[in-house]
């Protein structure tokens, strides 16, 4: 049965599907039949990433022509993204990094955030601001499963989403990890199968992802 998710929680976000594609639109049109696309395949969680003009427009019309699908904005730096994102209907954040700032403003504005972290140090301050659902980011280039291996020692109550250089084929190695609920990625949407508008290739990429397992 499909969750209606009315207050959504950061857990919820990672919970939904083992992937959280990390989308990169150019174009409106394109946002529905790829979001149409990705729920048919079973992802519903879509971190649209604010990296693009047409990405609020984006967001703005999945939420008016796909209610299944549950939209989030990526790329949140600061309190300014949070205000657009919001207003443009996305459920919840995601970002690259973490600042206090950036935490407060999700907090107040009761917008449920992913945000990113590398370092132990990171972790700590996130989490003195009650943050322990994390993106893990750049999760390859950040020493990968062997370094959330290490983290599960000092902060084995803190969740992560690493993302980052994660593909069909390491995304198994993580979601093992006893740390990790979901990966995120941009290998679901791959930009030749949009510019194609492949968007078939599309939901078979999501259907995978959705039955990806340890
Ligand atoms: C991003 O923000 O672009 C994500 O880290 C996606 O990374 P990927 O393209 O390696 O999946």
């Amino acid at each position: 049965m499909t969750q209606s998710f009315v207050s959504l929680t950061a857990k919820q976000v990672m919970q939904e599907a083992p992937v959280i594609p990390v989308i990169v639109l150019h174009d409106v049109a394109q946002a529905v039949p790829l979001a149409r696309a990705l729920v048919a395949g079973g992802i519903r969680m879509l971190e649209i990433t604010l990296r693009t003009a047409v990405a609020l427009d984006c967001m703005r019309a999945i939420r008016a022509e796909v209610p299944e699908a549950v939209v989030g904005a990526g790329t949140v730096c600061n309190a300014r993204d949070v205000d657009d994102c919001l207003e443009a209907g996305a459920r919840f954040a995601v970002s690259p990094g973490y600042t206090t700032q950036l935490g407060a403003a999700c907090r107040e504005r009761g917008l449920p955030l992913l945000p990113g972290v590398a370092t132990a140090s990171e972790i700590m301050q996130a989490q003195s601001d009650g943050y322990t659902e994390l993106k893990f980011f750049p999760a390859m280039q950040a020493g990968g499963v062997a370094m959330l291996k290490a983290f599960y020692g000092p902060f084995s109550h803190i969740h992560f989403c690493p993302t980052g250089g994660i593909t069909a084929q390491n995304a198994p190695e993580f979601l093992a990890l006893p740390n990790v609920v979901c990966v995120g990625g941009s290998w679901l949407v791959p930009a030749d199968a949009l510019a194609q508008a492949d968007f078939g290739r599309i939901e078979n990429l999501a259907r995978q992802a959705a039955h990806l397992a340890p």
